[in-house]
């Protein structure tokens, strides 16, 4: 571990190093296990006598925060440091925008640690396919292969944007050539890419109301002025869009969180609005590939004969959000700006991830994956529909929907307390109110089925059931 020792002048170096040293096992940047330098090493490395090092050494030694063992060198004592403490922070006066203050904080872990886990739009991670995974990273990872470790295109691999368009016209229907394609990470960032080239600050965007909450939020740390569109049983209120909105946000495939699909005549009415106001409609499908029943409408991208769907993707529900894998499908106007913002984000998704991705799905393994992964899940969707409708009678309502991770129910009461009470319980689930401004209108729970398996979702109704 390279250790970073100033002298200032004046001050004897022995006690500088022993000073230093001893502060950065305190405050915990040194923890207990970690090697020092070798004596002669640090001595090299920072202009003075092997002794001066040895001495500040001893002496931290003497005092009980090094152990030094013949032969194989010297390391901080257990007990010695504060690992289990932050560094504490200098304050700074460096302040955030003010909008960042208005910011939730962002989730920072979704690790799974309830009994009876319901939340929404986490997928089953023991499905990830992690032999052929490992396989096919490893494939990338040669020496034959370094290419794929240098910088590559922004707008995303080549071999990947050809899978994707391939993919999306087959079990969508929706037309693209590769290079319509720009590979993101996640859906969020496509969302991220379009918002920052179509929307200038102070500009009016809508978004879905109840609706996922991410883009909104994402739209006001742009600048933007959003507004909540009310969402009936059709989907999306389209006369309710307010006037000079420029973006719009939607889910038509299975609007997220009421999990209905967006009729055809609203679909046709939204493309209109876009025409009438000359703006852009953003397409989440962010989890159509599990569908059980019926035929999926046509995506707004396929209605589309003006241009103005940007359609975004998202591999986080078939194969694992930690990936960060998406996508966008967008206009040929669009394409350059797009790519000079991805490249100006992050330069491009992880290359190696990408490539994997791509054979993944030439060699026909992800639609197998799919497939097998859309039986499990209707599985569950049928189990919780079911149990909704016979234990739930009265209480809760649920609503039509025939594909994704999640079904909801309406109900007649606040139901943030019972989430809290179910919490206790053991068991973790989302409900409407979590999505949306109008809490005294759209009330019910959500149950995603992505994290729970099968053999879990009676016991953990039939317990929700005591709590409610
Ligand atoms: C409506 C909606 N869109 C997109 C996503 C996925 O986003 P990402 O691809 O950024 O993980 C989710 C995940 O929960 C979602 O619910």
């Amino acid at each position: 571990m390279d250790i970073h020792i100033e002298f200032a002048p004046g001050r004897g170096r022995r006690d500088e190093i022993y000073r230093q040293l001893r502060a950065a096992i305190l405050d915990g940047r040194l923890r207990a296990g970690d090697p020092l330098p070798p004596t002669r090493e640090l001595a090299r490395r920072v202009e003075v006598s092997r002794n001066t090092v040895s001495a500040a050494y001893d002496r931290l030694t003497a005092e009980g925060f090094l152990d030094a063992h013949v032969g194989s060198g010297t390391f901080v004592r257990d007990g010695a440091g504060r690992a289990d403490r932050p560094a504490p922070g200098l304050p700074s006066p460096l302040r955030p925008v003010e909008i960042w203050d208005a910011m939730p904080n962002a989730p920072r872990s979704f690790v799974t640690t309830a009994e009876f886990d319901f939340r929404a739009g986490v997928p089953d991670l023991r499905r990830f396919p992690f032999d052929t995974w490992r396989r096919l990273v490893a494939n990338q990872l040669r020496e034959s292969a370094a290419d794929v470790l240098t910088y590559g295109d922004p707008q995303g691999h080549p071999g990947l944007r050809a899978a994707i368009a391939r993919q999306i016209g087959l079990s969508r229907g929706v037309r693209a050539e590769p290079d319509d394609v720009l590979v993101t990470g996640g859906a969020q960032q496509a969302i991220d890419l379009v918002a920052r080239v179509l929307l200038r600050p102070g500009e009016h965007a809508a978004v879905e109301d109840p609706g996922y909450p991410p883009p909104r939020l994402l739209f006001q740390t742009l600048g933007a002025r959003v507004h909540g569109v009310p969402v009936d049983d059709e989907g999306l209120v389209v006369d309710a869009i307010p006037p000079g909105c420029r973006l719009v946000y939607v889910t038509p495939s299975h609007q997220y969180p009421i999990g209905t699909a967006m009729s055809l005549r609203r679909r046709l009415a939204l493309l209109d609005w876009g025409g009438r106001n000359d703006a852009a409609i953003i397409e989440d499908d962010y989890d159509t590939e599990f569908r059980y029943a019926g035929r999926p409408l046509e995506p707004l991208h396929s209605l589309d004969s003006a241009n103005r769907v940007l359609y975004v993707g998202s591999f986080s529900k078939v194969l694992a959000p930690g990936l960060r894998l998406g996508f966008l499908v967008a206009p040929p106007s669009l394409r350059v700006a797009l790519t000079k913002a991805k490249s100006l984000a992050d330069w491009q998704t992880a290359n190696p991830i990408q490539a994997a991705l791509a054979q993944f799905m030439d060699e026909g393994g992800f639609a197998r994956h799919v497939r097998a992964s859309r039986r499990e899940y209707e599985a569950r969707h049928d189990l919780v529909r079911r149990v909704l409708e016979r234990d739930f009678a009265g209480l809760l309502t649920p609503i039509p929907s025939s594909a994704g991770l999640h079904v909801s129910a309406f109900a007649s009461a606040d139901m943030r307390p019972v989430v809290k009470a179910a919490r206790k319980a053991g068991i973790r689930l989302y409900s409407l109110e979590d999505f949306t401004a109008r809490k005294a209108e759209v009330r019910g729970l959500v149950f995603g089925y992505g994290a729970i398996p099968l053999d879990r979702i009676e016991p953990g109704l039939r317990l929700l059931r005591r709590v409610l």
